[in-house]
């Protein structure tokens, strides 16, 4: 008897699984409906239910998402309180952000603006020079504010695409570091060895003092083959000094 109930149990919940549907009806049986029916809107599906004919919601005006307040205007759009572009990077510049800027410019930029920063990435180079992303090695760009180069990043410029929309705040001013540094790199002079060091005895090509021959590196085109061949023993000559 105990057999017979239990076989008979196993029947019914097997078929039960199955959604059972007597001939001719189009409705199954549902003997343990479980979670067969979840009464739930889709994301992006109509909905009769409100007013506006969209299952979904907006958000109340004017909420924010935890963490995402973005109060500090200098962090997050490179302007102070009056909207000028500010001086100085508001990330402290360490070892760590430098590594980071270098990994995500060498990704983001270098195509375009070179590994030196001096304009002759492979967009250059393989176009023959007639695309000619700008030297940020440039007088100008030396002098300008943090804040411009980070909004160059955002929002782009002239012919240069924003980037702002694939590359975060943070790995922005990341980048704004690093290019400080590349430039630095490119113009070192005598003074900015440490005392003490003995620079004759290093290797004079690999040496960051000779690869930076005057501060026009770069904005004559015939300066920029030295700078390129010593782009992989200069990138980083300087990278923890701002
Ligand atoms: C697809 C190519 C391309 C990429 C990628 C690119 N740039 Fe540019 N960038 C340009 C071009 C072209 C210009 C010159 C725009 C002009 O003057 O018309 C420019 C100009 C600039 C300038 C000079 C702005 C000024 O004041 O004249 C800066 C600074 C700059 N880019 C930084 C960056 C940084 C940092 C990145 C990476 C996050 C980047 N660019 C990625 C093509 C690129």
């Amino acid at each position: 008897m105990t057999r017979r109930i239990f076989i008979l149990l196993v029947l019914a919940s097997a078929l039960a699984g199955c959604g059972l549907r007597p001939a001719g009806n189009t409705t199954p049986l549902q003997v343990h409906p479980d979670m067969d029916s979840q009464p739930k809107f889709k994301a992006q599906s109509a909905s009769a239910f409100f007013a506006d004919g969209r299952s979904n919601r907006p958000a109340p005006l004017g909420t924010i998402a935890q963490g995402h307040l973005n109060e500090d205007d200098g962090f997050v759009m490179g302007k102070d309180a009056s909207g000028n572009l500010i001086k100085g990077n508001p990330v402290a510049v360490t070892e760590a952000l430098l590594k980071r800027g270098q990994e995500r410019f060498n990704i983001n930029c270098a195509t375009c603006h070179g590994q030196l920063g001096d304009g002759n990435g492979a967009v250059k180079t393989r176009s023959f020079g007639a695309l000619a992303p700008a030297n940020l090695q440039d007088t100008r760009l030396r002098e300008i504010a943090d804040g411009h180069i980070f909004d160059v990043i955002t929002n782009g410029i002239r012919t240069m695409q924003p980037l702002g929309g694939n590359i975060p705040v943070s790995d922005r001013w990341a980048i704004v570091a690093y290019v400080r540094a590349l430039q630095r790199s490119q113009s070192t002079n005598i003074k900015d060895v440490p005392a003490g060091t003995d620079i004759k005895a290093a290797d004079p090509s690999s040496s960051p003092v000779s690869a930076a021959p005057s501060p026009a590196v770069g904005s004559s085109p015939a300066a920029s083959p030295a700078s390129s061949g010593a782009a992989s023993t200069t990138k980083t000559a300087a990278p923890t000094k701002k």
